[in-house]
């Protein structure tokens, strides 16, 4: 579709992901895609930036005026010491995936929770609040989007970790937002299936190339529940397989990328981000 690329003039604004390593970002295509099909003058790349030249890469994005940008692993965490502002999002969860440029200020954000939670309420149920909530895992991503699932108004909400502990933090920090009940993850939940409506993996287990890997007794699914997974490498996980077997709804990680890329994109110029054709465009090279 070179064609159809806007010509960049001196108005051109300039959008860019960092991340070290960051060869493999599916970034670049997705929003320049969206750039382009809503006619917005502005452009989408990937600057690889090492751990030691964070703070002068931060720096360049100031003076040079750069429209937004996301944040990738490994700098996830460090890059909050030298942003303006940290959004509530991003405090919570301690990381931000999203700088936002608003009255020359740099605003931290993180939008994998909310791009998550909004994938699930587009694609799978819109009432997402009333449903029953097992999420598995406790670790940065579980927090996102523990985070979000409250701010919706989530009315039971269940975490089951490996280490208790672990989950018990997390529910305590995310108190002022709603409650979470904390389980133990042993070979299965240990919780009634029949109260379960959702299930959210959240942790890596499944993921290339452990692909068998599978985070819970698939013998525990019940076919009335909706099985998610944030994992999209491979787009179906030994969990969503088990879970089709069963004749469960299925979800997914690829959802969680998109619409995290879209909230960005809304945040950045004020227009409706094309999820559809983003998600076309990632789904395209995997
Ligand atoms: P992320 O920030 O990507 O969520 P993380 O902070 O390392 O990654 O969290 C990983 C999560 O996956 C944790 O919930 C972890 O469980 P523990 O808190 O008990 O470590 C979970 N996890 C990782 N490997 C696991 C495995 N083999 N079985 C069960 N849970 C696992």
């Amino acid at each position: 579709s070179v064609g159809n690329v806007r010509a960049l003039d001196s108005s051109t604004t300039l959008y860019a992901v960092i991340g070290d390593p960051i060869k493999h970002s599916k970034s670049p295509l997705m929003h320049n895609v969206a750039l382009q099909s809503l006619d917005v003058n502005g452009i989408y790349t990937a600057f690889h930036v090492p751990p030691d030249e964070l703070e002068q890469a931060i720096k360049g994005i100031r003076a040079l005026g750069i429209g937004g940008v996301n944040v990738t692993i490994p700098h996830k965490e460090r890059v909050m010491a030298y942003l303006d502002n940290i959004d509530e999002s991003a405090q919570v969860i301690g990381a931000v995936n999203t700088i936002v440029r608003r009255d020359g200020k740099l605003i931290g954000y993180n939008t994998d929770g909310l791009g998550y939670v909004r994938s699930l309420k587009e694609e799978m149920i819109p009432h997402v609040s009333a449903a029953r909530i097992l999420l598995i895992g406790a670790g940065g991503a579980a927090r996102g989007i523990a985070y979000a699932l409250l701010k919706e108004g989530c009315q039971e909400l269940i975490i089951a970790n490996r280490t208790v502990e672990r989950a018990q933090a997390l529910a305590d920090d995310l108190s002022p937002y709603g409650p979470i009940r904390v389980v133990p993850l042993l070979d299965a939940p240990v919780i009634d299936a029949e109260q379960v409506d959702i299930v959210i993996n959240t942790t890596s287990v499944g993921m290339h190339p452990d692909v068998a890997a599978i985070p819970l007794n698939p013998d525990w699914l019940q076919p009335h529940m909706i099985v998610s997974d944030i994992v999209y490498n491979p787009l179906e996980t030994a969990l969503v397989q088990a879970a089709q077997r069963t004749g469960c709804r299925t979800h997914s990680g690829l959802g969680m990328f998109v619409y995290q890329g879209a909230i960005a994109f809304e945040m950045w110029t004020g227009k409706q981000a094309p999820a559809e054709l983003m998600r076309q465009e990632v789904l395209r090279t995997l």
